[in-house]
């Protein structure tokens, strides 16, 4: 699997063991994980093993999250993509076996447009090359930005449901909606 995506900023590509670093700056960060249950990690094997855990996926699932990339700069910003969740402990709102998409990025790199830019490469690799019937999307009710962006790439509310300790909101698009509002 080599998965290489260009858009007009960024780069999006496998994640890489070389990748530890930034994949540690980004987890490790309070602030990236205020609503992600509040559990950043405290050591860099932690990274090294996220990293492992996706790699894995590539090869077992045929997809998993990618390293996101600042073309004018070659700096790691986090990373963006889809997930098949199949496993029990990956059920989200009472579903199995699913895709979602998701994005996560080092503050610096916030508020530039990046996770909406590599959002809509992503929904595009997921209709068409991987031909997925609906695509995903839950946030933390809280989190205005990554419910801002799954409005804003056409993903559509569904219901909310308990996350960890919180409420978050559930979203899908299904690949005729997403091919309608393309045409
Ligand atoms: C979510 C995240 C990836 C967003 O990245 P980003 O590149 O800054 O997002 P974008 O710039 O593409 O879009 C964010 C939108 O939310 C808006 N926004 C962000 N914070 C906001 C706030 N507090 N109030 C109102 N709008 C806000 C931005 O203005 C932008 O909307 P616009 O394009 O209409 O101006 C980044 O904040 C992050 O990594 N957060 C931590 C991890 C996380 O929460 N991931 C999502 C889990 S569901």
């Amino acid at each position: 699997m080599n998965f290489h995506i260009e858009t007009e900023r960024l780069i999006l590509r496998e994640i890489l063991p070389s990748d530890a670093k930034g994949m540690f700056e980004l987890d490790s960060n309070p602030i990236v994980h205020k609503y992600l249950g509040n559990k950043p990690v405290k050591i860099k094997q932690q990274a090294v093993d996220v990293i492992q855990f996706i790699r894995k996926q590539y090869k077992e699932r045929g997809i998993g999250r990618w390293a996101t990339i600042e073309k004018s700069s070659g700096g790691f910003v986090g990373w963006s993509g889809l997930k098949l969740n199949l496993d029990k402990k990956e059920e989200l709102n009472g579903r199995r076996n699913f895709y979602d998409i998701g994005y996560r990025f080092i503050p610096r790199f916030w508020g530039k447009g990046y996770a909406t830019e590599s959002s809509l490469a992503v929904l595009d690799y997921g209709f068409n090359d991987l031909n997925i019937k609906t695509i995903f999307g839950a946030a933390e009710i809280d989190n205005i930005a990554s419910n801002k962006i799954l409005q804003k790439i056409g993903l559509q509310f569904i219901n909310e449901f308990r996350f960890e300790d919180g409420i978050a909101n559930w979203y899908e698009l299904k690949k005729e909606d997403y091919e309608q509002t393309m045409s």
